[in-house]
């Protein structure tokens, strides 16, 4: 479905909403609970349609919420999702069109992202295979090496937030290339190290909700992003 048109580009974003939210507990995946009077997936739902750069959504969900997301997001193109992340993500990579120019991947359980994010996500990619926003580590990070443990240098280390955007043919061919990873930037640079990826700077705000504290955060975010 068509949101915006500009007759240069064509940009597509798929979010990823097909997760059981299973380190939260409660019945319901995290992407569908209340948030401020709305559910958690409208919050990135109402920011990409907000963009006038944005031309169609894609949102991927399991098979028991399918009929629930059609009817609440009736501008947006709903598929069925996959066992892990990937596989989400790759269905709703192959349901954006053939002419799409550029493709951003967002997880529905990142609710609070800007104007600004996805301004410099598009902005990034006239120039870049991908991009996305990273924030720098706060935590001092050590890594498990046999039985011993050692320090990473965490100057030289990045939390990976989304939307991560691609120009559309590097992303399919990360798809078609049969690696594995957690996210579509890992996709890519494992798929093809020489990529040209451009991470910029995110935001505090645009965090995942994991856990119950995450909610608790949220509910207090929420009051400045509402719309
Ligand atoms: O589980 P995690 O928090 O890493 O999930 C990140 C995003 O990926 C969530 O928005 C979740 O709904 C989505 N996901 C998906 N399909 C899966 C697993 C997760 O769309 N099979």
């Amino acid at each position: 479905m068509i949101l915006h048109s500009d007759s240069n580009q064509s940009n597509w974003v798929v979010i990823v909403a097909a997760g059981q939210g299973s380190r939260m507990g409660g019945d319901l995946p995290k992407q569908f609970m209340q948030l401020g009077g709305q559910e958690i997936l409208r919050y990135s739902v109402n920011a990409f349609q907000q963009h006038v750069a944005i031309h169609g959504i894609i949102i991927v969900t399991s098979d028991q919420f399918l009929n629930h997301v059609k009817n609440a997001y009736p501008a947006c193109e709903v598929v069925p999702g996959g066992v892990t992340r990937q596989d989400s993500s790759a269905k709703g990579v192959a349901a954006c069109p053939d002419d799409a120019t550029k493709i951003l991947v967002h997880d529905a359980a990142r609710p609070f992202l800007s104007q600004q994010i996805i301004n410099e996500c598009l902005a990034a990619l006239d120039e870049y295979e991908a991009a996305a926003p990273v924030l720098p580590l706060r935590d001092t990070i050590v890594m498990s090496v046999d039985t011993a443990w050692q320090q990473l240098d965490r100057q030289t280390l990045r939390a990976m937030q989304t939307p991560e955007g691609f120009q559309a043919e590097t992303l399919r061919a990360a798809h078609r290339s049969g690696v594995v990873g957690t996210d579509e930037i890992g996709l890519v640079l494992t798929s093809n190290p020489e990529a040209q990826v451009h991470l910029f700077e995110g935001s505090p705000d645009n965090f995942k909700i994991t856990t119950s504290l995450d909610l608790e955060l949220a509910a207090i975010v929420a009051a400045r992003y509402r719309s």
